[in-house]
């Protein structure tokens, strides 16, 4: 088996080393597109100033990239799947991560993201897809080990193209002084996302406070959620089988004081006072669910930018 993943790897190697060998003396010379120091301190209190309401995802996060950024030799690479409904913050935190790597945050060039639904749209010409999916991962860790790879819409894509990543998420010995435990992989999906908005809902009827909702129980459910979701690819292939991915992260449907922080801290941002008035009638606004309770946002924080628009007094 390992034998096998190094093999397929090192038939790669001659093509990418000549074109990535000058590519790299040049950009050594005026390259502004660095690593920063990783300070996890300086992550912590990011993490916890930008992103409202996901704690279990704030946490697992924090501990995951902080036990891997120290990491002088890490055993595998970092695989995070990241799964809620939309607009809770999953790209969001996937920008939070970057900036904290890198100079140039979430703009490196070091930072990789593919939309199954968009550069994998057409399933027939699968072959070459696989050679290029290939190729892209191990030319640019290669040349960078320490790479972000996000791939958003996960659940929707192929299959096939899933198993073709498999060999690197997996422990690995160095190929070729090529080590591929440095670099993240985050996977994005709405996978799972009806069964955490039903233990949410669950816990906010018996009014208990989402924080002290338990993590590791979340992480089990979600885990079982995907496994027998037969609609996502995700399903069929040996990811979750072979343990390639190292935590299932739970984000959470927003509440209407989340949402209130969105609007707030949206408003910080374009450098106007803020408006507690324009703020009530934004979230008037906004769809909630269920329709008896309205506890949580159904679009999350996504669309409040564009709300704002309408409401402010120009
Ligand atoms: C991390 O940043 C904090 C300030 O935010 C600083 O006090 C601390 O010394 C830094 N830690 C390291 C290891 O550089
Ligand atoms: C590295 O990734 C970029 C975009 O993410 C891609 O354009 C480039 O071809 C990749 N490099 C290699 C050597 O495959
Ligand atoms: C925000 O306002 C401050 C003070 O009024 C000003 O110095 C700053 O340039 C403004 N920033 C933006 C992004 O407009």
């Amino acid at each position: 088996m390992k034998s096998e993943k190094i093999l397929v790897l090192f038939v790669l190697l001659p093509i990418v080393t000549v074109e990535t060998g000058v590519f790299d003396f040049f950009s050594g010379i005026f390259d502004n597109d660095k690593l920063r120091p990783f300070n996890s301190t300086d992550f912590e209190k990011d993490l916890r100033m930008s992103l409202y309401g996901q704690n279990i995802a704030l946490n697992t996060i924090l501990k995951a990239v902080t036990w891997l950024m120290k990491d002088p030799d890490p055993p595998k690479p970092l695989v995070l799947s990241l799964h809620g409904p939309t607009g809770v913050g999953k790209t969001y935190i996937t920008k939070i991560i970057a900036r904290n790597i890198y100079e140039m945050g979430e703009n490196s060039k070091h930072v990789h993201t593919l939309i199954a639904t968009y550069h994998f749209a057409h399933i027939i010409e699968f072959p070459k897809h696989e050679a290029q999916l290939k190729a892209w991962i191990y030319g640019n860790v290669s040349s960078f080990p320490r790479s972000i790879f996000i791939f958003d819409e996960m659940d929707k894509m192929n299959p096939h193209l899933i198993e073709t990543i498999k060999p690197f998420l997996d422990y690995m010995l160095h190929v070729d002084r090529v080590s591929f435990n440095h670099a993240i992989f985050l996977f994005l999906s709405q996978a799972g996302a009806n069964m955490i908005n039903e233990v949410a809902l669950d816990s906010w009827r018996k009014g208990k406070e989402r924080d002290q909702m338990n993590t590791q129980r979340m992480e089990t459910l979600l885990y079982q959620g995907i496994f027998n979701d037969k609609n996502s690819g995700f399903w069929h292939s040996s990811l979750i089988d072979e343990h390639l991915v190292d935590h299932f992260v739970p984000f959470l449907p927003l509440e209407r004081k989340h949402l209130k922080q969105c609007v707030l801290a949206e408003m910080t941002s374009l450098n106007i006072t803020h408006d507690y008035d324009v703020m009530d009638s934004v979230l008037k606004d906004m769809p909630f669910f269920p329709p008896e309770e309205e506890a949580f946002s159904l679009k999350g924080c996504k669309t409040l930018h564009n709300k704002l628009g309408l409401h402010m007094k120009l």
